[in-house]
């Protein structure tokens, strides 16, 4: 199997190449009745898109064209297919170093697999970046129809480089930080990070960064007790983005330098019901929600297209030589990474919460698709106010 499918009941199935006419997605599952149309789409592409100074300059309007699947503003109930038209493509780069292989890329890896003759080398080609737009139009729909169980998701970054943010950050301002250039899970660091960021972009080297993401509301009892663990599809989830290289939940990699007796997640009355009173596994225990916030973290990469000199061979003399890359390229990953990782999070949720049967698999009613138009508006009303108060 090509692997390029992705969920059991909302199954997503990518296409595209970076500089191929378009990128595109066919999402399969969608219950009948959710209102949607392209601009829902649009707006959680417009948080992963480039052409600004602290991101790639590849000046991609991200205009949506619903192909399939929707009828008079509302989904059908059949497979769902969008596709993105790629407008602002430069392969000429690409023709100069198709011999050598760029280190940190996937370009050797494919040329092995695939052999060089069936290699579209343009751009990165299927493993760039570019095909995360059709994970992100997948995504905006799973978020939507998750507005039905009232289950929220935001992405914030905690590290650039070695500046970390170490405070306590709630779910608020995680959501604040999406219209910001650099997306700091507080506000006070925005300053600091769009310093590095220019200051790296001006010796031609990169960063790279933690993204933190959370997810509101979340219902107790979702997730398969052994290999569908939330946790365990989370972290396929995420890590199968490029450039992600690591994952943790909760207290994540902590854990291990703690005892036991400090990061008990302890059992208390709360609300007149059951409560956690911490909330360190990070709202998952036994790979089943424990309807707490679930809060994971993961690590991208520092972007290995940089000005800097680098080695590599020419693949038909197998001779040494240094290269530079040129083109265009973020100057970290996660900046923009923040809206991928918060898609992949909403389509592994909004599975899980069809596999529990708490979202109809066939037709939504009226009055639940009246509740989700409802909260989207106030979901997009509170992200533009929040924007402007950052
Ligand atoms: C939104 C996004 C944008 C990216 N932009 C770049 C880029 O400009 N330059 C680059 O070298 N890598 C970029 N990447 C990462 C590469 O696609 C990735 O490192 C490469 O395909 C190798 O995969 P791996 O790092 O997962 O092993 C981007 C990734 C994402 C999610």
């Amino acid at each position: 199997m090509p692997g390029n499918s992705f969920g059991k009941l909302f199954k997503i199935t990518t296409f595209g190449e970076s500089h191929g006419p378009a990128v595109g997605v066919v999402v399969d599952g969608v219950p009948a009745g959710l209102p949607l149309d392209s601009s829902d789409i649009e707006y959680e592409l417009s948080f992963r898109r480039p052409g600004y100074r602290m991101v790639s300059p590849r000046m991609e309007e991200d205009r949506v064209e619903i192909l399939s699947g929707v009828f008079n503003g509302r989904t059908t109930g059949m497979p769902i297919t969008i596709i993105v038209r790629n407008t602002d493509i430069d392969s000429s780069y690409y023709e100069e170093i198709r011999f050598s292989p760029r280190p940190g890329h996937a370009d050797l890896p494919y040329i092995t697999r695939y052999g060089f003759a069936n290699w579209d080398y343009r751009g990165g080609g299927r493993a760039s970046g570019r095909e995360t737009v059709a994970r992100v139009a997948a995504g905006a729909i799973a978020k939507k129809l998750l507005m039905a169980l009232d289950v929220w998701i935001a992405g914030c970054i905690v590290s650039i480089g070695d500046v970390e943010i170490v405070d306590e950050i709630v779910f608020e301002e995680a959501l604040s930080s999406r219209c910001s250039p650099v997306k700091p899970c507080l506000k006070k660091y925005e300053k600091i990070f769009i310093d590095m960021i220019e200051n790296i972009i001006k010796v031609g080297d990169s960063y790279g960064a933690i993204v933190q993401v959370f997810v509101k509301n979340p219902p107790a009892g979702l997730g398969e007790p052994v290999f569908d663990k939330i946790k365990a599809d989370l972290a396929k989830a995420v890590m199968s983005i490029p450039g992600v290289v690591g994952f943790e939940v909760g207290l994540g990699f902590k854990y291990a330098k703690t005892k036991g007796s400090s990061v008990l997640d302890e059992i208390v009355v709360k609300d007149s019901g059951i409560g956690w009173r911490y909330n360190y596994s990070g709202g998952i225990l036994g790979g089943i929600t424990t309807g707490e916030p679930i809060v994971f973290r993961c690590a991208f990469k520092p972007t290995s297209s940089i000005r800097m000199p680098q080695k590599t061979i020419d693949l038909r003399t197998l001779e040494e030589k240094t290269i530079s890359i040129r083109g265009r390229h973020d100057p970290c990953i996660g900046i923009r990474g923040v809206a991928v990782v918060e898609a992949m999070t909403a389509l592994v949720i909004v599975d899980h919460a069809m596999r529990s049967g708490l979202i109809p698999l066939v037709k939504i009613p009226d009055s639940i698709a009246d509740t989700i138009s409802n909260r989207w508006k106030r979901y997009r009303e509170l992200c533009m106010h929040m924007g402007e108060s950052q």
